[in-house]
């Protein structure tokens, strides 16, 4: 049965005192942090880890969490507190991840496109896993551990042509899409590379997409890495782990989707076949209910057609989601007016006519100075910030308990600057 994951901990609520997440008054974090600023909850980061962490207790799992999503330094050390390990995506995200305080054998290296120095650098720390794109990736990386005497963990991550369902620039589980091997030649990659000096095969690896909202694709793309290992069994070559990547969706818009239960009631049974460990690499699944992106209207207009618009001081530049795949994320404003809702467009105040964060969304009265609160911004918001205008990236703030810190602050012209002659 599908339930929905709007049963998760929702960290935002109106309270008498306007919005607050976790307790702590909205208005009070910006009258101290300004706008616009990343609000997170610490509650809402450990409950949705738990529910995965338990969605899977009956199997043997490691969590992975996806540094892509969110890798503020306060959010990873919360994270690693709860048991978590890291997949990192690039070079930088490995040393955030050790910055945090993960140690290299828990963090799995991901991501098509490695560089000669990120493999190097991947390979001298002694990473837990190289999920490797290409044939020629895992010869590149054999090639390196030998010059540095070392012995690399690679996985190689298989691209089963399978459709995730998702946002077309969010699936990459498809033949068209640029990511792993074909299954049909990873058996061959693996049975060619039993014995190359420099590589233990540790694992198999897949991602076919992200905010994934049906179960089929996910179950689908579990089966046949499954399949693949049991081949690859019958080959000699005995793997730790099966890493399943991450994709689990979110309820942005309040539609019943698919939750962590669900998600591990579906794959399990096929894990089973092989009785390997799993690798799950969630990253939206574990932050994006958590923060929240505040911001500050500063200005309103009406245009002779009755279309009506809401200017924010916070735009793609802070959150590009709407932008870019034209997702869909709740506004509620910290003090709602009284009066009837209309219809307005909240748009941000980049020189791009793309730079909206929602049309005709029905919202009470609206003036100059208020706040609103963009929901759902806690996974690939921040961290697809730009300086795009020469905005400058916003504060975040984290509460916990009721009370908040700033666990960034917001840059400075400076700070941009300094890079500069
Ligand atoms: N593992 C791999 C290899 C990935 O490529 C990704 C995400 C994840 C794990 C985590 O996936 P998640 O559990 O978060 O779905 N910027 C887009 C999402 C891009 C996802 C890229 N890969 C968005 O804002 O929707």
């Amino acid at each position: 049965m599908i339930t929905c994951d709007l049963l998760v901990y929702q960290p935002f609520e109106p309270t008498g005192h306007g919005l607050a997440c976790d307790g702590a008054s909205i208005q009070s974090i910006v009258d101290h942090a300004g706008t616009p600023t990343y609000v997170y909850s610490a509650r809402a980061i450990r409950d949705a880890y738990r529910a995965i962490d338990d969605a899977f207790a009956s199997y043997p799992h490691v969590i992975h969490y996806a540094l892509k999503a969110n890798s503020t330094l306060a959010i990873m050390r919360l994270l690693r507190s709860l048991g978590s390990r890291a997949d990192a995506n690039s070079g930088g995200e490995i040393r955030v991840a050790e910055r945090a305080g993960f140690a290299p054998s828990d963090i799995v290296f991901t991501g098509v496109g490695k560089t000669r120095e990120e493999l190097e650098y991947a390979i001298a720390t002694g990473v837990g896993a190289i999920n490797a794109e290409s044939a020629g990736e895992l010869d590149r990386i054999a090639a390196l551990a030998c010059t540095q005497g070392r012995v690399a963990r690679v996985a190689v991550r298989v691209n089963p042509d399978i459709d995730a369902q998702s946002h077309p620039n969010i699936s990459t589980g498809l033949r068209t899409n640029k990511f792993g091997v074909p299954l049909q030649d990873a058996r061959a990659i693996y049975r060619e590379r039993r014995g190359t000096k420099g590589l233990r095969l540790v694992g198999v690896h897949i991602h076919i997409g992200s905010q994934i909202t049906t179960l089929d694709p996910l179950r689908r793309a579990a089966a046949s890495l499954v399949s693949l290992a049991l081949e690859l069994g019958d080959d000699g070559v005995s793997l730790e782990h099966l890493d399943l990547g991450g994709g689990l969706g979110i309820a942005y818009e309040g539609r019943p989707i698919i939750n962590p239960a669900d998600y591990a009631g579906a794959v399990i049974p096929e894990l089973r076949r092989s009785g390997v460990p799993v690798v799950l690499e969630p990253g939206r699944a574990v932050v994006g209910h958590s923060g929240a992106l505040v911001a500050r209207v500063v200005d309103t207009k009406r245009f002779p057609d009755g279309r009506t618009f809401a200017v924010l001081d916070a735009g793609m530049g802070e959150l590009i989601r709407p932008a870019l795949y034209g997702s869909f994320h709740r506004i509620v404003p910290v003090a709602p007016r009284p009066g009837a809702e209309t219809a307005w467009d909240v748009v941000g105040p980049i020189c791009e006519s793309s730079d909206v964060f929602a049309r005709d969304r029905m919202l009470p009265p609206l003036e100059v100075d208020d706040l609103v609160a963009i929901l759902d911004a806690g996974a690939y918001g921040s961290v697809m910030g730009s300086n795009y205008n020469r905005h400058l990236l916003p504060a975040e703030v984290m509460v916990d308990a009721g009370a908040w810190t700033v666990i960034r602050r917001r840059q400075t012209l400076e700070d941009v600057l300094s890079l500069e002659s």
